[in-house]
């Protein structure tokens, strides 16, 4: 049986950083209510012509260099994005080309804020079933295209970005040359992943436009309190999952690293799990939620400072309109 190994990572947030005192020019808001109710202090914003598919292509290539191989070994490419730059080709074809990668298959995903959750279900069992060597796993959002920017309960939120992995297939076999395979819990890899949505709460979260809806793109509504109230729900009940799943207990985490909408719902998981929150990778005060790219920004940034580690336990969680929702076990 084979099993996915994640050899790199990499990241990109555009230049522009937006604060909220910038916002508040414009808007009927301030920073101290942004602060209080999300914990974002700031975003970043893509120029004008910086596309998705811009954003995917760094994150990319700084995760192809981090593993420190070639696009020509990459089997697999997969864009989880809400924010294409096209309604079609998906804009991971667009990043296969600017990559050079002159063969295999490349596909978006579209799952909103759990899209890299999502990905990396897909990508893992590519791997498993023999179908894929190497994977690329990107997240790249320019969010800000879609929000209604005189709408305050949305367009605070949100911020553009990218992160990527890349994901080799590894023979059990392999693995043992360096480590005991007599216990589930000393193997590197994906160890599982989860995925769940509801179709009977598309109206709490959605854009009111599309190709075959309206013809137009659409901007982002929410109902932030019901989404908030199924956020905490949904997590606590995933994240359960997974650990059930690897019988693991939360103390056995090295690492949380969640989707990062909202301060109070990174603190409330934490506070469920029994987790102290220096286990949690917080990067929402700085990026907000930048979408299906917010957990590899936050596994990059963590991967980079040291503090996620070769061999570390790592839980990754999201949720998203549809809602959809997941959660992923790694060890790193
Ligand atoms: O990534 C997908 C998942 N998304 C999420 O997880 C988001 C989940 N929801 C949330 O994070 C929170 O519900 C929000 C941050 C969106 C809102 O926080 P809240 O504490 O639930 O506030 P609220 O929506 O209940 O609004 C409270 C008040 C309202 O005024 P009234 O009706 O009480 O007079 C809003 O109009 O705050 C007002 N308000 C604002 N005030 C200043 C809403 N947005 C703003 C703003 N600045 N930007």
């Amino acid at each position: 049986m084979k099993r996915s190994i994640v050899i790199g990572c990499g990241s990109y947030l555009p230049r522009r950083v937006v604060t909220n005192n910038e916002l508040a020019k414009s808007l009927d808001t301030d920073d101290d209510w942004i602060v209080s109710r999300t914990g974002i202090r700031q975003r970043h914003i893509a120029d004008e012509g910086e596309l998705t598919s811009d954003l995917a292509l760094m994150a990319a290539q700084r995760a192809l260099e981090n593993a420190g191989i070639l696009p020509s070994e990459v089997d697999i490419l997969i864009v989880a994005t809400t924010t294409p730059d096209q309604t079609f080709p998906a804009t991971a074809t667009k990043v296969q080309h600017q990559l050079g990668m002159m063969h295999g298959a490349a596909f978006d995903i579209q799952a909103v804020c759990s899209g890299f959750i999502y990905g990396l279900s897909v990508a893992d069992n590519l791997i498993k079933g023999g179908q894929a060597q190497t994977v690329v796993l990107i997240g790249a959002e320019t969010f800000s295209r879609i929000l209604d920017w005189e709408d305050r309960s949305t367009c605070v939120l949100f911020g553009d970005g990218a992160g990527a992995i890349v994901l080799r297939a590894a023979e059990n076999q392999d693995i043992n040359k360096e480590e005991s395979d007599t216990n589930l819990h000393t193997r590197r890899g994906v160890l599982s992943t989860h995925i769940h949505s509801d179709g009977a709460t598309n109206n709490i979260l959605y854009v009111d436009g599309g190709p075959s809806s309206t013809q137009m793109v659409g901007h982002v509504r929410m109902n932030g309190r019901e989404v908030f109230r199924h956020a905490v729900n949904n997590l606590a009940g995933i994240v359960g999952e997974a650990l059930d799943a690897n019988r693991l207990n939360s103390e056995d985490i090295d690492w949380l690293v969640p989707h990062q909408a909202n301060r109070r719902i990174l603190d409330g998981t934490a506070r469920k799990l029994g987790l102290p929150i220096e286990k949690v990778v917080v990067t929402v005060e700085r990026h907000a939620n930048t979408s299906a790219a917010s957990v590899p920004l936050a596994l990059d940034e963590a991967v980079r400072d040291g503090r996620i580690k070769t061999n570390d336990l790592v839980l990754l969680e999201a949720m998203g309109g549809g809602l959809t929702w997941g959660a992923g076990v790694i060890r790193w």
